[in-house]
């Protein structure tokens, strides 16, 4: 029997594309070409590849006109990412294509990112590796660099899922006290002490720290606007690793000029890998790149997740495990 056609739309880490070649026929994308941001080139190449299924990545083009130019043999399109806002998952239901992704394997390592880019902004780390970098340090100073500390202080999780839930047990480690704002009140044994709040302004206006763990898509496009970052108390840091389209940059660039937010810590961006221009004149943030995910360990169990997915759908014709469409 052949294998199954299983096509890749980026580089994927090498024991990932090594099982990948092993189970399947993979067309590998070894330069990593950025064809996957363009709906025809990937139904081009399905549909030259003679593709059975498709192993995506967060950012690729699976919008409805994706899915409706699919061909027919394709069957199920698995993604490396938990986040579906890249895809059209009413379309892909209406093809009958399976959708998954990959939930719980990279929730450690994101939460890892969030502490960081919240210690980063709250000590003003990303300002003082600029300096050293720069050759501009002279030198201890009693009043250089002064930022704040996490200890005792209250951090405001929006989104307490997977993700947000890691990363208040790595806060109460620094002693802070955990708030949280949700679709839904979580039961206690998932919200562990947290403090539920069921409206933004007694949310917002109760916290030292906020971070961001929404799903893109319309329903949190620019949650964080003026109005939502007046409700802060003055001096809070904000920090997002969900995704940038939940952010009203123009909002928070005004707030971080005139210091209302303190410092703010992003690893996602509305358009990115587009950066909104005002963040290049603020000292007070700190950019990452995208980095939630990206650990040796992290990056490998995603895409053994998507390939375990796609070994039921393809190679035993079972259900998907991780079924989001
Ligand atoms: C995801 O999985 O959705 C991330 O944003 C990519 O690591």
């Amino acid at each position: 029997m052949p294998k199954p056609v299983l096509l890749l739309t980026r580089k994927l880490p090498p024991a990932v594309e090594a099982r990948a070649a092993r189970d399947y026929d993979a067309r590998l994308n070894p330069d990593d070409a950025a064809w996957s941001r363009d709906p025809a080139e990937i139904a081009r190449r399905a549909a030259e590849a003679g593709a059975d299924g498709i192993l995506c990545a967060a950012g690729d083009a699976f919008g409805a006109a994706t899915f409706a130019a699919l061909p027919e043999k394709v069957r199920i399109v698995a993604t490396f990412s938990v986040g579906t806002d890249h895809l059209d998952l009413a379309a892909a239901k209406a093809r009958g294509i399976v959708v998954t992704n990959t939930p719980d394997v990279l929730s450690f390592a994101t939460a890892e990112i969030a502490l960081t880019l919240m210690l980063m902004a709250a000590r003003r780390a990303g300002e003082g590796e600029r300096m050293v970098r720069a050759r501009a340090w002279t030198g201890w100073t009693p009043t250089q660099l002064m930022g704040v500390t996490l200890e005792g202080k209250t951090l405001g999780i929006a989104g307490f899922g997977r993700i947000g839930r890691e990363l208040a047990k790595m806060a109460r480690g620094l002693g802070m006290a955990i708030h949280y704002r949700n679709r839904t009140r979580l039961p206690p044994e998932l919200e562990a002490g947290a403090t539920y709040h069921a409206d933004d302004a007694s949310f917002l206006g109760s916290l030292d720290v906020l971070s961001m763990h929404m799903p893109g898509g319309p329903e949190t496009r620019h949650w964080l606007n003026a109005e939502r970052l007046a409700l802060l108390r003055p001096g809070a840091i904000v920090v997002n690793t969900g995704r940038g389209t939940s952010v009203d940059d123009t909002a928070l660039v005004a707030a971080l000029r005139s210091g209302h937010v303190r410092a703010a810590g992003l690893d996602v961006y509305d358009g990115e890998p587009r950066v909104h221009e005002g963040y290049f004149l603020q000292e007070n943030v700190v950019l990452l790149p995208h980095l939630g995910s990206a650990t040796v360990e992290t990056r490998d169990a995603m895409g053994f997740r998507a390939l375990d997915n796609l070994d039921a759908v393809l190679l035993r014709g079972d259900a998907a495990l991780h079924r989001v469409a």
